[in-house]
């Protein structure tokens, strides 16, 4: 039986991302895109769904709350990670993200077999 577990990750301190920018961590296999706007972090899939592009080199809009694909424009939502433009059709996923004492931690599931 597959069991799912989330697991937590301090993966950098909030002031080494630029307000309005993002920044590209591994997270247990994952590559993740962090957003800072403000004192807020959110984390998506760093790859655009369109084509195999890192999103965290794109633009980041924080008056919509999305990030811009800087290969051929598609912007997706921060917070859900739904295509808010084409050509992307497909969302990225999100993950959970907090902010503790200046240091950014993300959570993502594992998934484990177990008898
Ligand atoms: S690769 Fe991102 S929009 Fe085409």
């Amino acid at each position: 039986m597959a069991v799912t577990t989330m697991s937590d990750h301090m993966v950098m301190r909030l002031d080494s991302i630029e307000d309005g920018s993002a920044a590209k961590v591994e997270v247990e296999g994952r590559t993740v895109a962090l957003i800072r706007l403000g004192e807020s972090v959110y984390a998506i899939g760093d790859t655009c769904s369109h084509e195999e592009v890192s999103l965290s080199e794109g633009f980041v809009d924080a008056g919509e709350c999305t990030i811009e694909c800087w290969r051929h424009g598609a912007s997706f939502d921060l917070k859900t990670g739904a295509p808010t433009s084409l050509p992307a059709v497909k969302p990225v996923p999100t993950y959970e993200v907090r902010v503790v004492d200046g240091e950014i931690w993300v959570a993502v599931s594992a998934e484990s077999e177990s008898v």
